[in-house]
């Protein structure tokens, strides 16, 4: 009796769990009649999301049996990036698919988070990819990510304002300053020139792109080399711009990507820097700015050449995924030629497949496609090192100190030097 009542209770006990198995167990993608219900995780789409939902749909329709649900994570890389780390490191299955900042690869693969997807991508395919998201998704020779859309810092302009007071597009930081400062004299309520000035991952893509165009790097051979002359002289030009040229308006210090396309869009502004989605939102039926705005790369200081931060976003599947084999298939998916193009056409995600910048439709609507096709090859990668989440976190409140004139130039990057020396184990 008594023996009776002690099984009972620890079969009641073990009630829920057994629940709880029956429910993991339905969700599994090994039994062909069972239904599979995916999680895929992303960053806010850009533009209209049903478009993107049509094709998740689609997805489904080719995919009897399976269930996407996407759940939208806040538009920042770091909120994104935080939110993985707490909850792979938490071994959390409650997402399949996840969507990963080109920045993010080496330090999820080194942890383990991300299942070895190596055989999805044969040496033939992985050569249609640009080498520079392909290099990002490969860690110790191993394929952890497919590359889904890609990014470069591009120079937006308004091409009825700058010929209406006969300029062109500007080839250096000097001349974009002359042509921005002449114009917004004549032209009162206009922004000179606005980009991504916030402390955060943004600003390293922004400020990168000054030390590159004039010859800077963050690291050579693996040693930091942030505090060179070229360094300073590119970050206290960025000052500049704010406080002695005053093209650039204070609001940019707190602005990320989305503001700066909204004031851009509404028509407030002369040059924005930006990642090349904003374009398709700027052609839309009803922007302000629709026909008017042109496309070109970044500016360099004179003698040197432009550069563009790599960004971009790829998908991987969670270690801990209890559909793997769905999870593959949603990510095949996602990064088809077909479903590339479309995303192309109708969100402006660039495509990390290089053939499709000769795609006929693609470039008959979007002319400037085959200009960015040259961008993406050459754009630069940020340090690429298990590290690099470290190494940022010590330049993001730098920069920013630098341009809000908390410290010199020097003085953030040579505080910047030492930080990362550490992080690196560099002896001086
Ligand atoms: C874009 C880029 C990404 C970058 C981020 C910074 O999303 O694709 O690589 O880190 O902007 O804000």
């Amino acid at each position: 009796m008594a023996r009776g009542a002690i099984g009972t209770g620890v079969f009641l006990l073990l009630l829920p769990l057994l629940i709880l198995g029956c429910a993991q167990g339905e969700k599994q993608d090994t039994g062909a009649s069972e239904r599979v219900r995916l999680v895929f995780k992303h960053g806010r789409i850009a533009g209209d999301p049903r478009l993107f939902h049509q094709l998740l749909r689609d997805f489904e329709q080719q995919n009897p049996g399976i269930t996407v649900v996407d759940e939208t994570l806040p538009s920042s890389t770091d909120e994104q990036h935080q939110f993985y780390i707490i909850n792979l490191e938490g071994s959390s299955a409650d997402f399949d698919v996840l969507s990963m900042d080109v920045i993010w690869i080496p330090e999820f693969a080194r942890a383990g988070w991300l299942r070895d997807i190596s055989h999805l991508m044969p040496l033939q395919e992985r050569g249609k990819f640009f080498p520079g998201p392909m290099q990002a998704v490969t860690y110790r020779d191993r394929v952890y990510a497919i590359p889904w859309y890609t990014d470069a810092g591009v120079l937006f302009y308004r091409k009825d304002i700058l010929k209406k007071h006969g300029f062109s597009p500007p080839k250096t930081w000097q001349e974009l300053v002359a042509t921005a400062r002449a114009v917004i004299d004549k032209e009162p309520g206009l922004y000179g020139f606005i980009w991504q000035g916030k402390q955060y991952e943004g600003l390293i893509c922004n400020v990168l792109e000054y030390f590159w165009s004039n010859g800077g790097e963050v690291l050579k051979n693996e040693l930091p080399v942030i505090n060179s002359p070229e360094n300073i002289e590119a970050l206290r030009f960025m000052r500049d711009l704010l406080v002695t040229y005053s093209i650039t308006p204070p609001l940019v210090t707190t602005a990320i990507e989305e503001p700066t396309r909204h004031i851009f869009g509404n028509g407030r502004a002369l040059f924005m820097r930006n990642w090349p989605y904003a374009w398709n939102i700027f052609e839309q039926e009803g922007s302000p700015v629709r026909g008017r705005v042109g496309v070109a790369p970044l500016p360099s200081f004179p003698g040197k050449t432009s550069a563009s931060t790599l960004g971009g976003w790829q998908l991987g599947v969670n270690r801990y995924s209890r559909n793997p084999e769905a999870a593959e298939k949603l990510i095949l998916f996602l990064t088809s030629p077909t479903v590339q193009k479309t995303l192309a056409r109708t969100i402006g995600y660039k495509p990390t497949r290089t053939s499709l910048y000769r795609d006929q439709d693609l470039v008959r609507e979007q002319p400037f496609i085959t200009g960015l096709h040259d961008i993406f090859m050459q754009a630069r990668p940020r340090p690429v090192s298990p590290y690099y989440m470290m190494i940022t976190q010590v330049m993001q409140p730098e920069f920013s100190a630098a341009l809000a004139g908390i410290k010199t130039p020097e003085e953030a990057l040579n505080a910047a030097q030492k930080q990362i020396e550490h992080i690196l184990g560099v002896e001086r």
